[in-house]
């Protein structure tokens, strides 16, 4: 059988923002936005992209379409690296890669009108040049376009604010397909939309699909949305993949803790759906993507980040000296009012705090697992075509790995 070839292969994209300009500090603030993500696409597949609000989505499709500079990585597509290349060789990418953006108020200049909003990219990639008549040419495919979108001719001389939400997102991708591309990056494009015209808009990219033989970078933070339009999804927490899988894999055997977290949190119509009733309830704040702490990103709010330490008639299971306290420990016996801190949250503990606790006669003590608070788990391939980012993985799912 022929192998699959990507069209588009991200290796090791970062895209960071300097937030300390302006403010009077040494420390430089770096918020790391995408910290060195891996995937690859498919040619004619769509591969979901989701995670919580933050997490770096729209970097990450603003930076492969180079509205933001890459800080580091490749952008392969075709092979081609568009991180590196110099920007006159950009420009028959531009038109190759297209995006359609989240919000559908902001993406359309309010100054010009349909014709010119979708005739910029006709223009600037000069697709009718070698055309009779380019002029005509172009206001036959603005009216073609405006109708396979399910708009109206009479449409193209108004401006967008004449339009509803749902309009406005069909302006937009009408704008996307004008210049005939390859890869379109779809950010959220729904999101903002009515429920009713939600399926609308995705049965009509899926159609576009399959007569052009699209490929899609859909973003999206609605599980259940991706599902039902991806062949492959990806999951990301705060600047980093977690889990790639194949769509039905993804839902059916889902391994990551994140991943696990995020599904369950999906509300389930189906009784007899196995996620009902093992609601995984993600505690913790999210950390903040500026200058992380090394180690996992998921470790302040992963369930197995922790391990615990049991005390057997004043001896626990385990030495307690040098391991690291995963809560804060508080001295039951001090009177109401005054408080008294026998160890922090991620304070080691040392050989006199080891003494108090087995003096406070605590029945376990709850430490970090050390490598979830150290090392970044590297994305690997734990299953064919199934990767994750998790040091514990095959722990965590033993009875299926
Ligand atoms: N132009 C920018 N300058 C500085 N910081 C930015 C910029 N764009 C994004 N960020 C920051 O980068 C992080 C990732 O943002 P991004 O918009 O990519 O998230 P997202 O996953 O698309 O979220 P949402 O689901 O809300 O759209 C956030 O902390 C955000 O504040
Ligand atoms: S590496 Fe540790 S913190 Fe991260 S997901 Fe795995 S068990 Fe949880
Ligand atoms: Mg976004």
């Amino acid at each position: 059988m022929e192998e699959r070839k990507p069209l588009l292969e991200i290796k090791d994209l970062k895209k960071y923002f300097d937030k300390s300009r302006g403010l009077f500090t040494r420390k430089k603030r770096i918020l790391t936005a995408v910290d060195g993500i891996n995937f690859s696409i498919y040619k004619g597949e769509t591969f979901g992209l989701v995670g919580e609000s933050g997490c770096g989505k729209s970097t990450t499709g603003r930076t492969i379409v180079k509205l933001y500079k890459p800080t580091g990585g490749q952008i392969l597509f075709d092979g081609v690296d568009l991180a590196t290349i110099k920007e006159r060789d950009m420009l028959p990418y531009r038109r190759k890669i297209q995006m359609i953006f989240q919000d559908p108020y902001a993406s359309l200049n309010s100054r010009m009108t349909v014709t010119d909003i979708i005739a910029e990219g006709i223009e600037t990639h000069k697709i009718f040049s070698g055309h009779e008549n380019p002029e005509l040419a172009k206001q036959e495919r603005i009216y073609e376009l405006l109708e396979s979108v399910g708009l109206k001719k009479e449409h193209a001389s108004r401006y967008p604010h004449e339009f509803s939400g749902g309009q406005r997102q069909r302006i937009g991708i009408a704008r996307a397909l004008a210049v005939d591309p390859e890869l379109i990056i779809c950010d959220e494009p729904i999101s903002a939309l009515d429920v009713s015209i939600q399926a609308q808009v995705v049965n009509m990219l899926e159609d576009f699909q399959k007569e052009r033989g699209l490929t899609y970078l859909f973003i999206a933070h609605d599980l259940s949305m991706v599902k039902y339009i991806s062949d492959r999804i990806g999951v990301m927490y705060i600047g980093k993949m977690m889990e790639i899988s194949s769509s039905d894999e993804l839902y059916d055997k889902p391994l990551h803790p994140y991943t696990k977290a995020l599904l369950s949190s999906i509300p389930v119509p189906d009784p007899s759906n196995s996620n009902k009733g093992s609601r995984i309830v993600l505690e913790g704040d999210v950390p903040s993507p500026i200058n992380p702490k090394p180690g996992c990103r998921f470790a302040s709010r992963c369930s197995y980040s922790n391990m615990i330490i049991k005390n057997n008639n004043g001896i626990f299971d385990e030495p307690l000296v040098g391991k690291v306290s995963y809560d804060i420990i508080i001295d039951p016996n001090v009177e109401a009012g005054a408080l008294k801190v026998v160890v922090n949250a991620g304070e080691e503990i040392t050989s006199d705090i080891a003494k108090e606790i087995v003096e406070l006669g605590l029945k376990e003590i709850k430490v970090r697992k050390p490598k979830c608070f150290d090392t970044n788990p590297e994305l690997i391939e734990i299953l064919k075509d199934h990767f994750t980012a998790c040091h514990y993985i095959k722990e965590i799912n033993k009875d299926i790995l």
